[in-house]
């Protein structure tokens, strides 16, 4: 689009904007099985856009400016805390989402590790192979190097790869609550031994985790311990926008102790504005998330959000059974509210593409044949899919009927000509590609691709 010359009526303009998502999916449908948390509650989403509404206008960049905002933000991170096993010397700070939470917990060891080690050091990060790539990402802008960790056959971190590869440059090591890709929750209690006999900083990512594994173990489920009750954990990524039911851009990061967030804090006084300070990657930043935050913590409360992990948890094990009789397969043992099914003799990815015919929105996982990375299905489970869960298995079941059948031709696909199109129309010979490619082929041709053709005005 040009600058428009001038403007127009509201109507209009947001006529056209409420145009512009007619092919989108609908996050309040309950039809969507990843990238939406939604607590199927009409009355909290009323709740969080007032609270968000109220406090939109109020920016989070200078601490002195609206006093309600730290207020705030240190309950947000007390609740947050106190539900993760954290003592009163337990500090944080309010993100605008987990991989924010992760680069600044990196950052912060990364500080510590340098006060230690001298400037020149080079440190390093120890990684199982299923963290979420926010690691990756946060090592790459911080100038830290990644060693890749293995995981057993449960995709748990394997703790003999760990401790072989942690040592003198290591400046981190860090266990998911649960990985995104298959919900297993990584032995922390073993990274932890690792860490402390090192004298390492261990980081809990409980990005997914942090607000249902808590409420899981509540309502008996196996879920072994994973936060600060442990020992060696030094700092806890935790996402409110995820299964915390706040709006997106909303996440904390936690410290066992106010010494090892220093590292976090950004301040600058040697220019002739203001001090600049800054606990957080963003500066100028709304509080309208971090309101609807603290308003949907005390609107749901502790029993709130016990009756959505009840919701959660007949969810799950009603689409574990259901898959099951269609012939897929769970992979790993999974605690989190996330899973993940494969299957040898079937194209998964044509599953999807079945499935999005029918309204549903179910991720692909490509995986990596080089890695040894299963192709799979990945399941993100909402409170509100306990009302859907049958007409959806229903669905699999002819889905994947028809999917025995069917295999893709991905000999004669061109892969330089795509476009965005192309793509949408294509996920299916994509996904197979991206899975038979070695991964880092993948990852230069998507990043020419999206630079040259798919982030274009
Ligand atoms: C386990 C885990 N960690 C980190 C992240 C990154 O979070 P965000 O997308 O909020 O930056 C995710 C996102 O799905 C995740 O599942």
């Amino acid at each position: 689009m040009k600058f428009p010359h001038s403007g127009r009526k509201a109507e209009e303009v947001l006529e056209d904007l409420d145009s512009y998502a007619r092919n989108d999916f609908d996050p309040h449908s309950k039809r969507m099985w990843g990238h939406v948390y939604y607590a199927g509650l009409k009355e909290l989403v009323e709740v969080v856009r007032r609270a968000y509404l109220m406090y939109m206008d109020k920016t989070m960049l200078d601490f002195t400016t609206f006093p309600s905002l730290l207020k705030m933000e240190n309950e947000v991170v007390g609740a947050a805390a106190n539900l993760l096993g954290g003592d009163d010397g337990v500090v944080g700070c309010f993100t605008y989402g987990g991989t924010e939470s992760i680069m600044l917990a990196l950052k912060a060891a990364r500080e510590k590790f340098r006060k230690e080690k001298g400037k020149d050091a080079v440190p390093e990060v120890v990684l199982p192979a299923t963290a979420h790539p926010a690691f990756w990402k946060s090592a790459e802008y911080l100038g830290m190097r990644v060693r890749r960790a293995a995981v057993d056959d449960g995709f748990r971190a394997d703790l003999d790869s760990v401790n072989e590869l942690a040592g003198r440059k290591t400046a981190l090591i860090a266990g998911s609550a649960p990985n995104y890709p298959f919900g297993v929750v990584d032995d922390i209690n073993g990274l932890s031994d690792i860490a402390v006999d090192r004298d390492i900083w261990l980081h809990v990512d409980a990005c997914l985790g942090g607000f249902s594994l808590p409420f899981f173990k509540k309502l008996g489920e196996r879920v072994p311990d994973f936060d600060f009750r442990i020992e060696g954990v030094s700092s806890i990524s935790a996402d409110f926008h995820k299964y915390g039911f706040a709006p997106r851009g909303s996440s904390v990061v936690l410290y066992r102790e106010a010494k090892l967030r220093e590292g976090q804090i950004f301040v600058m006084a040697s220019w002739p504005g203001y001090p600049l300070v800054n606990t957080a990657v963003l500066s100028t930043r709304s509080a309208g998330t971090l309101a609807a935050t603290w308003a949907v913590i005390n609107y749901l409360g502790m029993n709130g959000y016990l009756e959505l992990a009840k919701r959660m948890l007949y969810a799950k094990r009603r689409l574990i059974e259901g898959l099951a009789e269609v012939g897929l397969e769970l992979l790993g043992d999974p605690e989190g509210a996330v899973v993940a099914f494969t299957s040898p003799d079937l194209n998964l990815f044509h599953v999807s593409s079945i499935m999005a015919g029918k309204g549903w929105y179910v991720q692909s996982q490509p995986g990596s044949k080089q890695l040894g990375y299963p192709k799979s299905l990945h399941f993100s489970i909402n409170p509100g899919h306990a009302d859907v869960v049958e007409e959806f298995i229903e669905d699999m079941k002819h889905a994947v009927d028809a999917a025995r059948k069917e295999y893709p031709d991905v000999s004669n696909f061109d892969i330089s000509k795509i476009d965005y199109e192309s793509v949408l129309e294509n996920m299916e010979i994509i996904n197979e590609l991206i899975h038979s490619m070695p991964p880092e082929v993948v990852e230069s041709t998507f990043r020419y691709f999206i630079n040259e053709s798919i982030f274009r005005p």
